[in-house]
């Protein structure tokens, strides 16, 4: 997306309406491209179902292609990957797509697994804090990679990947993915610990095991993957994204409206759907999706520390701390996953919105960020009436609160680098406008 390109896409939009009427969500923005890097494991046809489109999957389809595997698409939402005339990463092609996306620092286990050689690309994705690779490069290593640097480029080589015993840091969701699809085909056991374990790695493992692959997830956060010789396509549809129905959910009770997200799971949103029904939501669960709405007794303040799977999802927090500014009371959302993910709540406070963010751990849950200097803490304050604003949007997750904000708020909101929101919701205009959004322009 080109700076002009992000200065035009706009959204201009007039609040105060509840959103009524159903929306169907397709597969998860955190698995769809994940799933695509694993098609570059096997020479096999790769068939992909419940694609939604968002830029992510089209950013990881023309990397594919330039390292000159195939993706076509039969019909809409199904992509059929084949990578059996893949080649080894040129530096180009590495400086085409670095920046855009994190999905490209996935694709160096397979490549060193194809070739034995991978270079290490500079990471785009969502402004949210520093978000290093350090777990990534690291495990690599652990699996026999060594690190080549020279001028500022970095790559990686290894003449056979070998099972070993990691343990991460911190459950990384990116790092647990390097290590399952490094190991994969690794000579070799590999032990990991302190794993992520999201539905999204959980689709992921699914996919490899339908591959040919052997991978236990055990008690703790274990996971443990029994290298094999090869592996063989897949054909596979994604998980739904427990992301965009946690955001409609946020939207239906934040207008007091009523929204059913087709497709959404119980099973992957439970959390959610507790601390949804503490702070006055109500929803109903059916076999084809879920439906949100505001109960009648109104919305109530509440506590949130986000936490890796099966706590509430930092993802989650941006949609709900829109709810939580329509809630009666003071309610304290603790960040403990990422370090800068307040961000967007300045532009909330120029909407009237009475929001105050700290620098202490306002939790009981063990954090990385306490004392050292970043506000990840916020206190929330409401009911607050908001007004209309211009907003520029910042990431994606933010993006979506600012709509539900401008939704919920008196007046006109036009909010601009609208194309940030089109990396993981599929559709957004269409399915706000189906909802009965006030749309003025988009
Ligand atoms: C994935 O990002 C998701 N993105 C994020 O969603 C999500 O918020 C995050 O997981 C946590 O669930 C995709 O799947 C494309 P991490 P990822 O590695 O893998 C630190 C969205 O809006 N860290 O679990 O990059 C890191 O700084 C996006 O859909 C290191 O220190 O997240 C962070 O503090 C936003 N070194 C923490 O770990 C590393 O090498 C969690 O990051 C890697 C991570």
């Amino acid at each position: 997306m080109s700076p002009a390109t992000a200065a035009t896409s706009s959204m201009v939009l007039r609040g105060g309406r509840p959103l009524e009427g159903s929306v169907s969500l397709r597969g998860a923005k955190n698995s769809l491209p994940k799933l695509m890097v694993a098609a570059l494991l096997t020479g096999e046809r790769c068939r992909l179902r419940n694609v939604a489109d968002i830029v992510d999957v089209a950013i990881v389809s023309d990397l594919i292609r330039a390292l000159g595997g195939t993706v076509e698409s039969p019909e809409p939402g199904v992509l059929d990957i084949c990578a059996a005339d893949l080649k080894p990463m040129e530096r180009s092609v590495l400086r085409e797509f670095s920046g855009r996306s994190r999905i490209p620092i996935l694709t160096c286990g397979p490549l060193l697994a194809r070739f034995g050689q991978a270079p290490v690309p500079s990471l785009g994705g969502c402004r949210i804090g520093s978000r290093p690779v350090d777990f990534h490069i690291r495990a690599l290593q652990d699996l026999g990679a060594t690190l080549h640097e020279e001028a500022g480029n970095a790559h990686l080589s290894a003449t056979q990947l070998t099972g070993a015993k990691i343990r991460l840091d911190f459950p990384s969701v990116g790092a647990t993915e390097q290590v399952i699809l490094g190991a994969v085909c690794a000579e070799g056991v590999t032990e990991l610990s302190n794993a992520a374990i999201e539905p999204e790695i959980m689709d992921l493992i699914m996919v490899l095991q339908k591959m040919g692959a052997i991978i236990a997830v055990n008690v703790d956060r274990a996971i443990t993957i029994h290298g094999v010789p090869a592996l063989r396509g897949f054909d596979h549809a994604a998980i739904p994204d427990r992301l965009e129905a946690a955001s409609w959910a946020c939207a239906a009770a934040a207008t007091n409206g009523r929204i059913f997200v087709e497709g959404a799971r119980q099973v992957d949103m439970m959390t959610f759907l507790n601390r949804f029904r503490q702070t006055g939501g109500d929803f109903e669960v059916t076999g084809q999706g879920i439906a949100f709405w505001r109960a009648s007794d109104g919305l109530r303040s509440t506590v949130i520390e986000t936490d890796v799977h099966p706590g509430f999802m930092t993802d989650w927090q941006q949609p709900f701390v829109i709810l939580l500014t329509q809630a009666a009371g003071v309610s304290i959302v603790h960040e403990t996953v990422y370090e800068q993910r307040f961000g967007y709540v300045e532009a909330l406070n120029r909407m009237g919105a009475k929001i105050q963010l700290y620098r202490e751990c306002l939790g009981g849950l063990k954090c990385r960020f306490g004392q050292r200097n970043w506000l990840h803490s916020a206190v929330i304050a409401g009911p607050t009436p908001l007004t209309g604003a211009e907003i520029h949007i910042p990431d994606l997750r933010a993006g979506f609160s600012y709509v539900v904000a401008a939704l919920v708020a008196k007046g006109v909101s036009t909010l601009t680098n609208t194309d940030l929101i089109q990396r993981g919701y599929e559709n957004l205009t269409g399915k706000l406008q189906s909802l009965g959004a006030d749309l003025l322009s988009t």
